[in-house]
């Protein structure tokens, strides 16, 4: 049980950060991650569809033997994960991206919070309800900002386009007066301290990845089911295989890595 990998799934190359910042704080694991190239963007899909293909993706990482599998994708987690526990809670230890970070803000006492996110992650209201229900004095607001995922894809990052979107779109508005922001997409680590400048450096920008990274730190110790052995292999799937799917996914990863096609749609 402790030498077999944790399973990672996103709907591309987005959900590298948060493998990366599992990478650093648990060196020790192997991953096995899966992004559905061939079906991204998943923020723009309906809750069905993304649910239909989490189950398929959720079977194959089992069928790669993982002993968690972690989603690490806020449209899937907010739209797929309740069917996923449905399914496979009784089979494997099942991590989201979304109850880590409502965990988080509990500790905190924010009065008022933002959320960024795509188009399905903000309609599903899932981070607000969540959040209204553990921190009841936290007063949620919550924004689709779909620019950003191509945005970043597209390498516009520091620039003046970037700035102008992102001035767009966070200045002023529904967001002024928040403590913190929620980024509640994979992608938005890349442009967190882009984005923490918008709000001159005084608000806290909250990133998935570390979060979720100690939760499920904590997950295997407590199951004692920490890989121990010294052993460490990484695999990484993509359902539509381009070069220039492997030339972001080192810009998510911070290093070189090998993207093999797996046919799980045939
Ligand atoms: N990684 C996805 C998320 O966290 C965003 C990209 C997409 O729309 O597929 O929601």
């Amino acid at each position: 049980m402790k030498q077999r990998p944790i399973g990672i799934f996103d709907s591309g190359v987005g959900g590298l950060t948060v493998a990366h910042a599992i990478k650093q704080i648990l060196p020790g694991e192997s991953i096995v991650y899966f992004g559905d190239t061939a079906h991204l963007p998943y923020g723009d899909k309906s809750a069905e569809a993304i649910a239909f293909y989490s189950v398929k993706i959720t079977e194959f990482l089992l069928e790669h033997d993982a002993k968690v599998v972690l989603v690490a994708c806020n449209s899937a987690s907010s739209s797929a994960f309740e069917q996923l526990t449905r399914d496979f809670g009784s089979k494997v230890i099942l991590l989201d991206v979304i109850d880590p970070v409502v965990q988080y803000v509990s500790t905190r006492g924010f009065r008022r919070l933002g959320v960024i996110g795509t188009k399905r992650t903000i309609s599903s209201g899932t981070y607000e309800s969540k959040i209204c229900q553990s921190s009841p004095g936290t007063t949620v607001v919550s924004m689709a900002t779909p620019l950003l995922v191509p945005m970043i894809e597209e390498g516009f990052i520091f620039d003046d386009i970037s700035n102008a979107i992102l001035r767009t779109y966070l200045s002023g508005g529904s967001l002024s007066g928040i403590e913190a922001l929620i980024l509640g997409c994979t992608h938005y680590p890349i442009i967190k301290n882009q984005i923490s400048k918008i709000f001159n450096f005084n608000t806290e920008i909250i990133d998935s990845g570390r979060i979720v990274a100690m939760i499920l730190r904590d997950t295997l110790e407590k199951k004692q089911i920490l890989n121990d052995s010294g052993s460490v292999s990484d695999m990484f799937f993509v359902s539509d295989y381009t070069e220039y799917f492997e030339k972001i996914a080192r810009m998510f990863f911070e290093r070189d890595i090998n993207l093999r096609k797996a046919d799980i749609w045939c």
